[in-house]
């Protein structure tokens, strides 16, 4: 949440902060602002709501800038204080010289600020980060070096940031430093970048550094020094950087959302070029480092996270307790770190997440971690701060998902789990070679089969223009398509903001019934298998409440024209492989419904892609 953005060099810094602020707008989109080196003094500009306000603000401005070569920038997802320009970043002391940029949340920010009044400090914003730029020029009166006061300052300061730090007594200079929330440096000839996330700077540079927790970094445009906060002297590691800014194009599709959805057979045939060959040969996961005598003998698997990635995880439990008999719990990181857990050395601990940043998941990590836990993270980014903590490290490669709404990297968490789960039950002879032998094959497949369900779109829009003026959804079914109907209507909440609902279709007449009546759609997810005629008997008992009835299906069934008022129907897929097949088409009935309402797909509101405070 927030994203932070620093420039130091000899180029022009002012479209560097934008360019870089825009592609870490989806971190948070409440206001934004930047702050800029000019001649002695350092000038600030702010805007409430989206980047494109602060462009309309600073366009009065552009000439007066147009020389500048150093500056910060901030996007922010408020936390503390409304979305106002006052607590818009940078923030800056009371004589104006200090600025800061901040992501993370300063946790002992009371206490700190009413120290800082009784010193005289005056504070305008509502915001934990402004006791970050009083307490800094604080310790700068004391040292006169921005370096040092920054060291001191960091010393006090509880819970996380990411800080970008400059002061006008010290021109073309930027300090920044981290804990427990994420930064990266760019490294180029004769200039520095700082940020968030390498989008923002990924088309300057592909040379980066990671700049660990307490870690203090201080650039011109031709020097870097990086030491910890007691002084001791790092020796930068730079890393090249995997991404390529054509990743972060639309390429002709109106939204993120719907370039992502129709990317997903090749992210599939991706994550399977080289660990499954053939339906014959068995799947090669060199990524899974416990060795195949502690995975024979493991009796208990624990697994971990949010959102969109804890419905994967659901999927995990249900195909690696059927493939492989292993018990496995799962449990949404903010629920499992606030209470006492078991997990210990016997347990495989699985941390799932698209972006690998998410506090409440990496927090329960760290936490497992320390008990002996192997820690087997599921991401999609083999940079994050999560990837760090993992014994074994399954990166899905689903590309930068620049939509707030995860459609691409669940696709590629699903991929990855039943790897997982295959390569498991191959090693410990848990399943038929026949049954295991025909999942392989329907694997290799499913590429295609998701490209007749893209290709059949139009009647999917047709489903959603119907039942766009709805206020309320409902999505049914049971077994293994129970997390994908959480996920369908978590989908169409987030970005419609449609009060929509996944129920196990057993549960509807223990209580949400009640709410059925003609206006209320219900999505029956109905796959062939074992559970198909029971979820076709509970969407009789909807149909009898005179619901609004719509299928979901594999099947050719004829009797469900009776039933459904709106069928979709997609290929016929194992059961077990299922999830992968249902989950498409509820992506897009979610994206044309929000498309028709006219809702910023994108950038839904109050959201934000990555989720760094818990
Ligand atoms: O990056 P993560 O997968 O850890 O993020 C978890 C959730 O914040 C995320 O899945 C969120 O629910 C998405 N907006 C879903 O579309």
């Amino acid at each position: 949440m927030c994203g932070i953005v620093g420039y130091v060099g000899y180029k022009p810094v002012l479209d560097i902060l934008l360019d870089g602020l825009e592609q870490l707008e989806y971190r948070g989109y409440d206001s934004s602002g930047i702050a800029v080196q000019c001649q002695d003094k350092v000038k600030v500009y702010k805007a409430v709501g989206k980047l494109k306000n602060l462009r309309e603000e600073l366009s009065p401005h552009a000439y007066e800038i147009s020389k500048s070569t150093t500056g910060i920038g901030h996007i922010r997802w408020a936390t503390h204080g409304a979305p106002t320009v006052v607590n818009a970043h940078p923030h800056t002391c009371n004589c104006g010289k200090l600025v800061v940029v901040h992501n993370g949340i300063i946790e002992n920010y009371k206490e700190l600020k009413l120290n800082l009044e009784t010193k005289g400090c005056k504070f305008v914003s509502q915001t934990d980060t402004e006791t970050v730029a009083h307490l800094v020029a604080q310790k700068y009166e004391i040292t006169k070096n921005l370096t040092e006061a920054v060291k001191l300052a960091t010393k006090e300061i509880e819970g996380a940031y990411a800080l970008a730090i400059m002061h006008s007594d010290e021109p073309n200079k930027l300090v920044v430093t981290k804990r427990n929330a994420p930064l990266v440096i760019g490294v180029a000839n004769n200039e520095f970048y700082a940020a968030s996330d390498i989008p923002a700077f990924i088309k300057h540079t592909n040379r980066a550094i990671y700049l660990s927790d307490n870690q203090v970094a201080t650039m011109t445009a031709n020097t870097l020094k990086i030491e910890d906060i007691d002084g001791n002297i790092i020796e930068p590691k730079i890393e090249i950087l995997p991404w390529e800014p054509v990743a972060l194009s639309k390429m002709g599709y109106k939204h993120f959302m719907l370039k992502e959805i129709h990317e997903q057979p090749d992210v599939i045939r991706n994550i399977l070029v080289d660990k499954l060959h053939s339906s014959e040969l068995p799947i090669i996961l060199d990524e899974v480092k416990l060795t195949k005598e502690t995975l024979k003998d493991l009796n208990r698997i624990q697994i971990i996270a949010c959102g969109t990635s804890l419905h994967a995880a659901f999927i995990g439990k249900y195909i690696i307790e059927s493939f492989c008999a292993i018990p496995v719990d799962v449990e949404a990181s903010s629920e499992y770190i606030y209470r006492k857990t078991v997990t210990d050395s016997h347990t495989l601990v699985i941390g799932v997440s698209q972006s690998g940043e998410t506090a409440d998941t990496l927090t329960a990590v760290k936490q497992s971690k320390e008990r002996g836990s192997h820690i087997l993270i599921i991401t999609n980014r083999p940079d994050s701060a999560m990837a760090r903590e993992a014994d074994s490290l399954l990166s899905v490669n689903a590309g930068i998902e620049v939509s707030v709404a995860a459609t691409k990297s669940y696709i590629a968490q699903l991929t990855s789990f039943y790897l997982l789960a295959l390569y498991m039950a191959e090693i410990k002879g848990t399943m038929k070679p026949d049954i295991l032998e025909n999942l392989k094959h329907e694997m290799l497949v499913l590429p295609q089969k998701i490209e007749q369900i893209l290709a059949n779109k139009d009647n999917i829009r047709d489903c959603a223009r119907k039942y766009s003026g709805t206020r309320d959804f409902i999505y049914i079914a049971r077994g293994i398509n129970y997390p994908t109907a959480l996920e369908g209507a978590l989908k169409l909440k987030e970005i419609s903001y449609i009060n929509a609902t996944g129920y196990p279709a057993g549960e509807l007449k223990h209580g949400p019934i009640a709410m059925l009546d003609e206006t209320m759609p219900v999505l029956s997810i109905l796959m062939k298998g074992c559970v198909y005629d029971k979820i076709l008997s509970n969407s009789e008992e909807a149909k009898a409440r005179n619901a609004r009835m719509i299928a979901l299906t594999n099947s050719s069934d004829k009797k469900l024209d009776d039933l459904f008022d709106f069928i979709i129907r997609v290929p016929e897929v194992d059961e077990l492989l299922s999830p992968i097949i249902a989950i498409v088409p509820l992506q897009l009935i979610a994206y044309y419904i929000a498309e028709f309402l006219g809702k910023d797909v994108d950038q839904p509101r109050n959201l934000a892609k990555s989720v760094t405070v818990e």
